[in-house]
C-alpha cells in the first residue's frame, strides 16, 4: 500500500523521562511509565510518491484546511522521514498530513502522539511490517522519546535499557497492562493556552545541570517499582502519591536547572490546591503535569464527574478535557487527503 493513515494517542507519564544520555537518539537516563490516552489522538496520513526528492508536509489548521508547519517542526519531521525511509529500504519522497483530535490551542499538542503516528503511518505507507518493539525503537529515535510509549495502548513502560548490550537497540517500550485492565480516568485542566516556552528537548538538556537531578535518579528504582505494583493491583491510593511526587520533582529539576525553566502558571497551583481539597473531601484524585502548566488529574470512573465539575468551576481553568485509558494506535481507512 502506498498510502496509509494511522491514529496514535498521546500519553501521560506517571514516571517521567527527564534527562537523556544521548539527546539526539532519545536515550533516557531512566525508565519511565505512562498511561496511553484514548481521545487525545494525532491522525497522520502518509503517501509514498512516485518520485524522489523533497517531502511535502502539511498540518491541519483550526478552520479544517491544511497549512505548512513551523520550519523547525517540519525539519524534525523530514529528518524522521529520512530515518524511516532508510529503515524501510525505500527511496520515494512522501506527502504527509497530520491532525490532532484535541485542541492544539490548549498547549496540549503532543509530540509523542505526532511522532508515533508519523512513524506508524510511514512504515505502513512503505509497506513495511514490523514488530511493536521495532516500531517503538523507531519512534524513540525520532528524538521525541516519549513517542515510543504511544506505540502501545494501556499502561506502558519504556526501559532505559533492558540489559542486552547496545543501548540504542535496547531502549524501547513494552505494555505493562492493556487498556481493559483498569478504567482509570484523566481529567485535564487546561490553564494555559499556547505552546510551551521551552521545549522538552531543551528541558532534557538542562536537567543534568540541576543539583537535584542525581537525587531523583536515586529515588527512581523504588518509585518505578511502586508504580508497577500499583498498576498491577489497580491501586490508585498507592499510585497517586508516587505520580504527584514525580511531577513535583520534574518541575523542581526544571526550576533549578541552568538557566531555570518555569512551566507552572498560577492556574497550575490553583488546580493542585483543588486536587488536595478533593482528597480531603474523600475523593481519590491525584495530579501530574508534563513539561507544561496544564494539570492531568487521575481518578477513578466514579469520581470523574465530581472532579471535572470542581476543576471546571475554578476561575483559572479555561476548560477540561476528559480522557481515559486507550487501546493504542489504529490504522484507519479514511485518509486526511
Ligand atoms: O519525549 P519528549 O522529548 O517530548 O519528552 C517528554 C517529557 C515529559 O513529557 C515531561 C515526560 C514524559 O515522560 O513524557
Amino acid at each position: 500500500m502506498s498510502k496509509a493513515t494511522v491514529s496514535a494517542p498521546a500519553n501521560i507519564a506517571f514516571i517521567k523521562y527527564w534527562g537523556a544520555r544521548d539527546l539526539e537518539r532519545a536515550l533516557p537516563m531512566n525508565s519511565s511509565i505512562s498511561m496511553t490516552l484514548e481521545h487525545c489522538v494525532t491522525q497522520c496520513t502518509v503517501e509514498a510518491l512516485e518520485r524522489e526528492g523533497i517531502d511535502e508536509i502539511w498540518n491541519a489548521e483550526p478552520d479544517g484546511g491544511f497549512g505548512t508547519p513551523e520550519p523547525e517542526f517540519a525539519q524534525r519531521v523530514r529528518e524522521h522521514l529520512a530515518r524511516v525511509r532508510k529503515w524501510a529500504g525505500r527511496s520515494e519522497a512522501v506527502r504527509v498530513a497530520t491532525r490532532n483530535t484535541f485542541p492544539t490551542a490548549g498547549g496540549l499538542a503532543s509530540s509523542a502522539s505526532g511522532f508515533a503516528a508519523l512513524t506508524l503511518a510511514a512504515a505502513a505507507a512503505f509497506g513495511k511490517k514490523a514488530s511493536t518493539k521495532e516500531l517503538s525503537l523507531l519512534a524513540r529515535r525520532s528524538g521525541s522519546g516519549s513517542a515510543c510509549r504511544s506505540v502501545l495502548g494501556g499502561f506502558v513502560e519504556w526501559a532505559a535499557s533492558r540489559g542486552n548490550g547496545n543501548l540504542d537497540d535496547d531502549s524501547y517500550a513494552r505494555q505493562l497492562a492493556d487498556a481493559d485492565h483498569w478504567d482509570l480516568r484523566n481529567v485535564i485542566a487546561v490553564v494555559e493556552i499556547g505552546p510551551k516556552t521551552v521545549s522538552s528537548i531543551e528541558g532534557h538538556r538542562r536537567a543534568l545541570t540541576s543539583p537535584y537531578f542525581d537525587k531523583r535518579q536515586e529515588l527512581l528504582p523504588e518509585r518505578l517499582e511502586k508504580a508497577r505494583r500499583a498498576i498491577r493491583e489497580r491501586d490508585l491510593t498507592a499510585l497517586g502519591p508516587v505520580i504527584e511526587e514525580e511531577a513535583i520533582d520534574l518541575h523542581l529539576i526544571a526550576m533549578s536547572s541552568h538557566p531555570p525553566i518555569f512551566y507552572w502558571s498560577p492556574g497550575t497551583v490553583a488546580v493542585l490546591r483543588a486536587v488536595r481539597e478533593l482528597r480531603q473531601e474523600g475523593l481519590a484524585a491525584w495530579a501530574t503535569m508534563d513539561a507544561g502548566a496544564n494539570v492531568h488529574v487521575l481518578c477513578d470512573a466514579d469520581s470523574e464527574d465530581d472532579v471535572a465539575e470542581r476543576l471546571e468551576d475554578l476561575p483559572a481553568v479555561g476548560f477540561v478535557i476528559r480522557d481515559g485509558v486507550g487501546p493504542g494506535p489504529d490504522e484507519e481507512t479514511e485518509h486526511l487527503f
